[in-house]
């Protein structure tokens, strides 16, 4: 049954259930009345035939009353209903519209509000949806082009360095079979890459926190870097402060996030540079900090370097190069772990990449 006809019943209901209590009330009342005026004439004889012909008129009376009342809120009834049901299903119909586009693929569907009722306040929900919608989608479109591009790019190195050497234009020698293999390399890390972070955010890695000494946390995912840092001829530095807080975190992600961030210092700082990390406790977190002289990322960049994928070279495609993931999965990991992260830097002075995780002491 459509919302009008629902109202007209309902407002039918109301209509009858008036009219039957307004005519009996009136004729008992109205019977009450005479009743009461010919005792007080005091003509006891006559009372009860004029009373049975007043009864009778009285009847009259109310039927008619009755008759057209009952008219009056009929015409009223269908009116209203329609205009009531109108206000209420053009704006829901409207919705309804909006959202078979939207499952059609057109993102961009909005409806128009006017009331602060509850259907305008469903208006601004659905509204609020179906942006959050077309960011969704966004997003998944960018993040498709984007993974293609990167794995495009290694392919097609393969496979021209593999048609160079069948045409006999490319020597066969150790540097080009290595060349190749370093692309190969970069695929798969890539893939790896991608697994890793769409695992992440679809809550699939499970994290297990525990109280960890900073210190050692700090220790323990920068031993696993040392000998690359000695190699670029760069030092490491630990500042730990006195005493050392203790952090509520998992070891295994701790170390990666640490991981990801000095493996960036180390690749944008070049030799002879100096990379420290600093551990501070800050109310109830604790922060640490990894901070750099190396290269420096240019203001326009900063905002974006947590997003998947995002270099700012973004021609490098050198071995050396990563995928542009390692930010993205330290936020994962560290907003999983109730924290947060955040870099300052100056270009050719210093990078400064803070997280903080909650503090457990
Ligand atoms: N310490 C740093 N110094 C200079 N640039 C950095 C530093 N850390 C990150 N960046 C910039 O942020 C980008 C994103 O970093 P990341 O997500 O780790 O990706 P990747 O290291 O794979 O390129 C890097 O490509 C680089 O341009
Ligand atoms: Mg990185």
């Amino acid at each position: 049954m459509s919302t009008r006809w629902r109202l007209f019943f309902s407002y039918l209901a109301v209509i009858v259930v008036l009219v039957v209590a307004l005519s009996l009330a009136v004729r008992s009342l109205a019977i009450h009345a005479v009743t009461t005026h010919m005792t007080g004439m005091g003509r006891g004889g006559m009372r009860y035939l004029m009373t049975e012909e007043i009864q009778g008129a009285i009847n009259a009376g109310v039927n008619q009353g009755v008759l057209w009342g009952a008219l009056a809120g009929l015409v009223a009834a269908v009116i209203a209903s329609y205009l009531v049901s109108g206000w209420i299903t053009r704006p829901l119909a409207h919705m309804a519209d909006a959202a078979d586009k939207i499952a059609a693929g057109d993102f961009g569907q909005r409806v128009s509000h006017a009331g602060r009722d509850e259907i305008g306040r469903f208006a601004i929900a659905f509204n609020n949806m179906a942006g959050q919608l077309e960011q969704t989608e966004t997003l998944r479109r960018e993040l498709l082009g984007t993974i293609s591009h990167e794995i495009r790019t290694p392919l097609a190195t393969i496979e021209g360095y593999m048609q160079g050497l069948i045409d006999g234009v490319i020597p066969e020698e150790p540097e080009t079979y290595e060349l190749v293999r370093r692309e190969a390399a970069r695929l798969s890390r890539l893939v790896t890459d991608i697994e890793r972070l769409s695992r992440l955010e679809a809550g699939a890695e499970p994290i297990s926190p525990r109280q960890m000494d900073a210190a050692e946390a700090v220790e323990a995912a920068a031993a696993s870097l040392k000998p690359q840092f000695a190699n670029a001829a760069l030092s490491l530095d630990i500042d730990c402060g006195d005493p050392c807080p203790k952090v509520w975190a998992d070891p295994d992600k701790f170390t990666q996030i640490l991981g990801n961030l000095l493996s960036n210092s180390l690749r944008y700082t070049p030799p002879g540079g100096t990379v420290k990390v600093t551990v501070r406790s800050e109310h109830a977190m604790v922060a640490f900090t990894v901070e750099d002289n190396g290269t420096g990322i240019p203001a326009a960049d900063l905002p974006r370097i947590f997003e998947r994928f995002y270099r700012v070279d973004k021609s490098r495609s050198s071995a050396g190069g990563g995928s542009g993931i390692g930010l993205a999965v330290a936020k994962a990991l560290v907003e999983q772990m109730g924290g947060s992260i955040s870099a300052e830097s100056v270009p050719g002075e210093y990078t400064r990449v803070t997280f903080r995780l909650p503090r457990w002491n």
